[in-house]
């Protein structure tokens, strides 16, 4: 299996975005680096492609990739991110490449309904789930006043239960095969998948996200193509220079103090997936 390492937070996430991105951006909880999305999209598709984020958030992708002359569709379920994922292509694109992107209100688990009209056609299809964890942005305010650091009615994208953002267990894993078979039925024969995950611990426990991924993506009939570590932290004269949020900070100290071997997540994993040419006679 290849393995590699691609270093996409020599600059920082705010310095990414800084002066492309609308503000706006900053509510959402689990965005993707612009550099890695660039990655992916320069490493994985050709100028005229076809690319697709099924998960789009705030469009990460979809901007990237029309700003590298790829044609780009995004799909989210969150009208509320689907706007500000729409007002970054007006924002950022320049009106030759702006007709490029486009996003989709829709469910990513019924893709024949939102993209039925790309079905077999797609040349990537990079996305980045929700992690199976809690994510949500810190209330300092809220926090140095006594309340919660991070409200739970603020997590995971939406007070909508059945947003994915919510699913854990069994539920997760079903609502991510449907969402793997549907990414197979778009991507044209040769055609390739990246998904972004990230390990959690939950009761002291890891989940191995990418394990789980690479599972559900090879029984949707996916070839598994490639293992990338998307580092987000620095490397600094051979050091790793790990930025971690206040949130993570605190999760690590806590899971420390209760005996856990805690340490901080620095990266990110990529997996990188081929429709076969041919349809597998297993
Ligand atoms: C990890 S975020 C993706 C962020 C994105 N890569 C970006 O850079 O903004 C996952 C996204 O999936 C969306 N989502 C959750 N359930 C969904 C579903 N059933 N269909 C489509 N999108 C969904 C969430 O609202 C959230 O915006």
């Amino acid at each position: 299996m290849p393995l590699a390492v691609w270093p996409v937070a020599q600059t920082s996430a705010q310095y990414q975005r800084a002066g492309r991105y609308l503000p706006e951006c900053a509510q959402h909880p689990a965005k993707m680096l612009p550099e890695l999305a660039r990655r992916i999209v320069t490493e994985y598709s050709t100028p005229g492609s076809l690319v697709v984020d099924v998960m789009a958030g705030i469009g990460t992708t979809v901007v990237e990739a029309a700003a590298l002359d790829r044609r780009a569709v995004g799909v989210e379920v969150e009208p509320r991110w689907a706007d500000v994922a729409r007002a970054n292509i007006d924002h950022i694109l320049d009106p030759g490449r702006r007709p490029l992107a486009e996003i989709r209100v829709g469910d990513a688990r019924k893709l024949g309904d939102v993209l039925g009209d790309l079905a077999g056609t797609v040349d990537l299809v990079c996305t980045s789930p929700p992690y199976a964890c809690d994510v949500g942005n810190m209330a300092k305010a809220n926090w140095g006043s006594g309340g919660d650091l991070c409200p739970s009615d603020e997590r995971n994208y939406s007070t909508d239960r059945s947003n994915l953002g919510h699913a854990r267990g069994a539920a997760y894993e079903a609502a991510m095969a449907d969402i793997y078979a549907g990414c197979f039925a778009l991507l044209r024969p040769g055609g390739v998948l990246v998904t972004v995950t990230k390990h959690s611990r939950r009761g002291g426990r890891t989940l191995d996200l990418a394990g789980l991924t690479s599972v559900l993506a090879r029984r949707a009939g996916f070839t598994y193509l490639a293992h990338v570590i998307a580092l987000h932290a620095a490397i600094r004269d051979g050091d790793l220079v790990a930025r971690p949020s206040f949130w993570q900070t605190t999760q690590v100290r806590k899971s420390r103090a209760r005996g856990e071997p805690a340490h901080l997540t620095v990266h990110e994993d990529c997996l990188a997936f081929r429709r076969p040419e041919v349809p597998d006679a297993h």
